[in-house]
């Protein structure tokens, strides 16, 4: 044992009890747990079973009745709407208590659920809260999802209530939120009893008699409802997250292991204490937000920001520094693709210069792969720590990652460093055979995973297991491929499914090829993700057209484009499409996505031993020129009958 990573790390797998029984102790509990791992019913695990907790008491009362009142909670900074508001933790502990108040006065109790579509206010952060104190089970939707997606969510959450807002703001641009909202109270089988929406000055938005009220409204005749104890088993919320289908999985997250687990990864991984300024620029529709704007940082008792805008437009490509700066911001987190967006506009990173950053520690990004270009432009230009960190929706906090509050490890380009306390990483072939260090394989995690990280799907344990855990035996499959090299970093280097990642958010193409192939014109389709120097990946769509068509190929994909968007939502950045002839495919009928994306992406590859006929791909690599990628194809040869590489 050399450093207090490597003691955490052995300790965390050898003896788990122990190990999180000791993170626990930090937590407030109503009734301390019967076991903190509980095995009893493989393969779902437990965390501290018999135990009871509040997470909203812990977030705010705890801190109050430590003598953080009148310390800031929550700093929302809007430029969109050139808004500061602070709250402390009194006042945010009094709004979200008059919030459940006005919930509960709707019926909500113990176990509902309410669906949460809106943008980033305050109001966002206050509902989750108000749901987590009645021990109701929250269901966040991203507002980049259209009102198809929405509807999908609510049928299978079934909220009681749906909280929202009259719009949001993109830039410059008011998004009306209200209208896809009742769009998708429409199209839903299962219909909420009420509608809470908070009017914001920019839309209002029209109301529904007899369902909607207005939050303001509710707000004044509510009275503070008190926390109320669930057990720690019981879920928190549920997020839902993109599969390889267009059914979107609901993932559930505990109150016990998620509060004891977050509140641990705010010193073990980002090392900051009660009082420090945490700030994640992400969205409270992703776990994210779920994780890093609101629960961790409240759990640990820091000042978190919500930020109301974008990196780079609102109004420039400083704003960052200037939220930083402003409220003296100690660790950042964010994705990649923000970073690139802003050095894009700012190169020199100019804008940084007009701005004090000395309270500045730590910068942590995650989402997609972070690209070496990037990741040294960040250190160059920031000179502090830049920290990618390995996770996904599922399990809730990261699987591996520099847990610099442990011990600080020397930075491998293109590597999140180690595997995360926790997590007992592996890397195996098809058969679920260890691979040894530097070769490439399936990023599998064994069981028990971690506090804090999925313990089923909402309402689908059957799916949890045929999605996670069926194909290897005793383990986690995260669906990444990657390798773990002779120093045990980890290299995570693609999915292993069709999830692409498109300015760090998740989306999948089957969901879009779905939406395509109900064109009456679409005989066939493929979508898949192709480089992208902002947003890392874009979809393109291949488009097979009935025979027979007499409409333009322009008009078809117009319309298909425009379909993505009504039915997913604009978030799939969905733009580009193209008419093939025929869709390259193995005799056995699978179609080549792999190659198809290797062409786009310039990148060589070989034509598959089994391909039913070569010259196809030279006519993909045609439409792909057509549409702006594959451009240096000629560089590279297509190698016929030979295996794919
Ligand atoms: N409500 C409504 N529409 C939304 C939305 C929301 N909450 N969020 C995004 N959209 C829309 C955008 O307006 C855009 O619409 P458009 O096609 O009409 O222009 C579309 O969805 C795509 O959005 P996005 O992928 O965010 O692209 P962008 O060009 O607007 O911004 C970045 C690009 C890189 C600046 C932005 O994605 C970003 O800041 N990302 C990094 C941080 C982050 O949120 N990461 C997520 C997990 S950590
Ligand atoms: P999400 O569930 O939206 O958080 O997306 C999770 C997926 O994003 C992972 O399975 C990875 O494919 C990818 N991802 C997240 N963080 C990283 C990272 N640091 N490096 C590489 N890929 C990442």
């Amino acid at each position: 044992m050399t450093n207090p990573y490597d003691i955490a790390y052995q300790q965390s797998i050898e003896d788990p009890n122990t190990f999180w029984a000791k993170a626990a102790e930090d937590c407030h509990w109503y009734k301390k747990w019967d076991r903190v791992l509980d095995d009893s019913n493989k393969p779902f695990y437990r965390w501290f079973s018999g135990g009871e907790v509040n997470t909203c008491y812990n977030a705010l009362d705890f801190h109050i009745e430590n003598g953080r009142g009148d310390q800031n909670a929550l700093i929302y900074d809007s430029p969109v709407t050139q808004t500061i508001k602070k709250y402390t933790y009194n006042q945010l502990r009094d709004e979200v208590a008059r919030f459940a108040g006005a919930l509960a006065a709707q019926g909500v109790a113990k176990g509902d659920r309410v669906l949460i579509y809106m943008p980033m206010i305050p109001e966002a952060l206050v509902a989750m809260l108000a749901s987590a104190r009645l021990g109701a089970v929250h269901s966040v939707v991203f507002g980049g999802f259209a009102a198809n997606e929405l509807a999908v969510r609510i049928d299978d959450a079934k909220p009681k209530v749906i909280i929202s807002a009259s719009c949001g703001i993109e830039v410059a641009r008011v998004i009306a939120y209200k209208p896809l909202l009742d769009k998708a109270v429409d199209m839903a089988q299962s219909k909420p009893s009420a509608c809470i929406v908070k009017q914001r000055p920019m839309e209002a938005a029209a109301m529904i008699d007899g369902r909607d009220l207005d939050w303001d409204d509710v707000m004044q005749d509510a009275q503070p409802h008190e926390c109320v104890p669930v057990a720690a088993t019981d879920p928190l919320y549920i997020l839902y997250t993109s599969g390889t289908t267009g059914v979107p999985k609901g993932v559930v997250r505990d109150n016990g292991g998620h509060l004891v687990a977050l509140k641990w990864t705010m010193g073990a991984v980002y090392n900051v204490e009660a009082g420090d300024v945490y700030w994640a620029a992400s969205d409270v529709g992703w776990v994210v937000g779920h994780s890093y704007i609101i629960y961790g940082p409240l759990l640990k008792g820091c000042t978190t920001i919500i930020f109301e805008g974008k990196p780079v437009g609102t109004p420039d490509a400083g704003v960052f520094w200037r939220v930083i700066s402003e409220h003296r911001v100690k660790v950042m987190f964010t994705a990649p693709t923000a970073f690139r967006a802003i050095k894009r506009e700012d190169p020199q990173a100019e804008l940084m210069k007009n701005y004090d950053l000395s309270n500045f520690k730590a910068l942590f990004l995650a989402g997609e792969r972070l690209d070496p270009d990037t990741l040294k432009w960040a250190e160059n230009s920031l000179g502090v720590p830049v920290i990618d960190h390995w996770w996904q929706t599922e399990t809730g906090w990261a699987i591996a990652g520099n847990c610099i509050g442990l011990h600080q490890f020397p930075i491998k380009e293109g590597s999140p460093t180690k595997p995360a306390p926790g997590w007992n990483l592996q890397v195996v072939d098809a058969n679920c055979n260890p691979i040894k260090s530097g070769d490439i394989g399936a990023l599998v995690v064994k069981l028990p995973l971690p506090p804090g990280s999925l313990p089923t799907l909402w309402n689908n344990d059957q799916g949890f297991i045929k999605a996670y855990l069926e194909e290897f035996p005793g383990y986690y499959k995260t669906a990444d491929a990657g390798f773990i090299d002779e120093d045990n970093y980890v290299f995570v280097m693609s999915r292993t499914d069709d999830i692409i990642n498109v300015a760090g958010h998740r989306l999948s193409t089957g969901a879009m090829e779905e939406v395509l192939a109900d064109h009456p014109d679409v005989a066939e389709c493929a979508v898949l993700g192709v480089d992208d120097k902002l947003k890392g990946q874009v979809p393109i769509g291949f488009l097979v057209l009935n025979a027979g068509v007499t409409r333009t190929p322009d008009e078809i994909i117009k319309e298909t484009v425009q379909m993505v968007r009504d039915r997913i939502g604009p978030v799939a950045s969905f733009k580009t499409a193209t008419v093939v002839k025929r869709l390259p495919k193995t005799r056995s009928g699978k179609i080549l996505r792999g190659t198809i994306q290797k062409i786009a992406d310039n990148k060589p590859y070989k034509a598959p031993a089994t391909i039913d006929d070569p010259v196809i791909l030279d006519e993909m690599t045609e439409a792909l020129t057509g549409i702006g990628y594959a451009k240096a194809i000629d560089r590279y040869r297509v190698c016929k009958g030979e295996n794919l590489g």
